[in-house]
């Protein structure tokens, strides 16, 4: 054993009728040191620490040291209730929940139990610790070293707990070593794979545990979370002028944008996302930000950001879901999607249900992002309404200087920045641009803005009659929020007013 690594022990695996094992016992270690397994692929750490909030380097030490692939905590999501304690993996290392026995390295003879030996007994006979094992399909308990050497207090309360349930319930008891008995959690729970990063900083005991070099205030305050074709970039890029608004780093790979809570990046865990995040020189009053466009329509994204960062501000900008559907195909086009240069915009909005796959797939990204009244639902089923920002792209679009001044007020951002002198229309670009020394504009690549030929009516007519009850939906949404409408959804709801 490692120094600071206390020998686990798991002591009993209760499985509901449905889920029960044939009862094998399986015991197949084969290195052991004083009469105690030690090649079992599974290490605790003290105090959980770096195992929940993760630290990055301990997995990879324990994975590349020790071959480690199994370790359990009970701080995840919380500490209490016991019930609700989940696994996830994290760079290959299975997390297991573990359950809390009530015996601790200082608790050595039966009579000195807290409270008095009593309050053991009723805990194994029907209370505490008999409901973690009824209510936990997998019960997982680590003892420590002075019980195993002192008093056998474990040995008693475990033996005495296996008596009381297999006397008063028909569970059948089992166990598995580590390795299996993690493979088995994740085939009984395939969604608790994927981790739910929190704020450490937002658990008092998770904070205590977390490294004193690490800060909770490197985190944005607030997202813009798309969706694509909408204007986002403009909009970062007027946001970044503020004085006191602080966009995140760059990405290198992701197209700058740091795509955390809607893709595989997830899996890197918070100390990667807030590596893309300066310190901030005075906490309360910088607004740090980032700019992902595919939040808003990426279905596990508002509950992660929600889990991360509960009480960021939302900016979403919306234009007509026609333009942002066609600006969508154009992108692909000036890409060199073969499958967009093939077809006619036409073409792919209307494609049936058996067109090949690749044609469908442009259809998705063209199309589902517009549903817009449905991708906010699903915003808001984790974020306050008062949290959430509708941006009207068409406006930011003709007259960014106002929609700025709404968006300050609604971040609270003060003192007001006036735009007018930071923004300035370039004729030969033909959109709104940043004003930089010499009365010059910097405006956006030429990625951005880009010269197409306009929407056919004949596209325009069949996207105002797809997209009328997911216009009439968001018209009912806005409403019940009290936010204004866009002009572009008046003007598109009245042309379509016949339907
Ligand atoms: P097009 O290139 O199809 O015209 P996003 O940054 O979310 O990908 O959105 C890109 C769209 O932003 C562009 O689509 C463009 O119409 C719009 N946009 C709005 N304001 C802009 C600005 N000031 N400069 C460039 N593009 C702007």
């Amino acid at each position: 054993m490692a120094p600071g690594i206390e020998p686990p022990t798991i002591r009993s695996v209760a499985l509901p009728p449905e889920l029960q094992l044939p009862p094998i016992l399986i015991v197949p270690f084969s290195l052991q040191e004083h009469g105690i397994p030690i090649d079992m692929g599974y290490a605790v750490a003290p105090h959980h620490s770096g195992v929940y909030p993760v630290h990055s380097q301990l997995y990879e030490a324990w994975k590349s040291v020790w071959g480690i692939k199994v370790t359990s905590t009970e701080e995840y999501p919380h500490l209490r209730p016991a019930r609700y304690r989940r696994g996830f993996i994290h760079n290959g290392i299975q997390v297991l929940p573990r359950q809390t026995c009530g015996l601790f390295t200082h608790t050595i003879f039966y009579n000195e139990y807290p409270g008095g030996s009593k309050e053991l007994d009723k805990s194994i006979r029907g209370g505490e610790l008999f409901l973690t094992v009824l209510l936990n399909p997998i019960s997982i308990f680590m003892t420590h070293l002075s019980n195993y050497g002192n008093d056998r207090l474990g040995l008693y309360t475990f033996e005495s707990l296996v008596k009381f349930v297999q006397c008063w319930t028909n569970l059948r008891l089992q166990t598995l070593p580590p390795v299996q008995l993690a493979e088995r959690y994740f085939q009984i729970f395939p969604d608790e794979r994927d981790p739910l990063w929190q704020n450490p900083c937002h658990d008092k005991r998770h904070k205590d545990i977390w490294s004193k070099e690490k800060t909770c205030d490197r985190l944005p305050k607030f997202l813009i979370i798309g969706p694509q074709k909408t204007g986002t970039t403009a909009l970062h890029s007027f946001l970044s002028i503020h004085p006191a608004i602080t966009s995140s780093f760059p990405s290198p790979t992701t197209f700058e944008e740091i795509q955390f809570f809607s893709g595989a990046n997830y899996h890197n865990g918070i100390d990667w996302y807030m590596d893309f995040f300066p310190f901030p020189s005075n906490v309360s009053t910088d607004f740090m930000f980032e700019k992902s466009a595919n939040y808003f329509d990426t279905e596990v994204a508002p509950k992660r950001a929600a889990a991360l960062l509960p009480r960021a501000k939302i900016l979403a900008v919306l234009i007509n879901p026609a333009d942002r559907a066609y600006s969508w195909y154009q992108h692909q086009r000036a890409h060199q999607d073969p499958v967009a240069l093939n077809h006619t915009f036409h073409e792919v909005v209307t494609a049936g249900a058996s067109a090949p796959r690749d044609l469908l797939a442009l259809q998705r990204h063209c199309l589902n992002p517009g549903a817009y009244a449905i991708h906010l639902d699903r915003w808001l089923q984790h974020y306050q309404a008062s949290q959430l920002h509708i941006v009207d792209g068409a406006l930011l679009r003709s007259n960014p200087v106002l929609v700025m001044e709404g968006i300050q007020r609604f971040l609270g951002v003060t003192p007001i920045f006036n735009y007018t002198q930071a923004l300035m229309y370039d004729d030969s670009k033909g959109f709104w641009c940043q004003r930089v020394e010499g009365g010059r504009a910097k405006c956006l690549g030429k990625s951005k803005g880009r010269k197409y030929p306009e929407l056919s009516s004949e596209s325009r007519a069949f996207l105002a009659e797809y997209y009328h009850e997911h216009n009439m939906d968001l018209l009912r949404l806005l409403s019940r929020l009290g936010q204004p409408l866009p002009s572009w959804l008046r003007q598109e709801l009245q042309s379509t007013s016949w339907s």
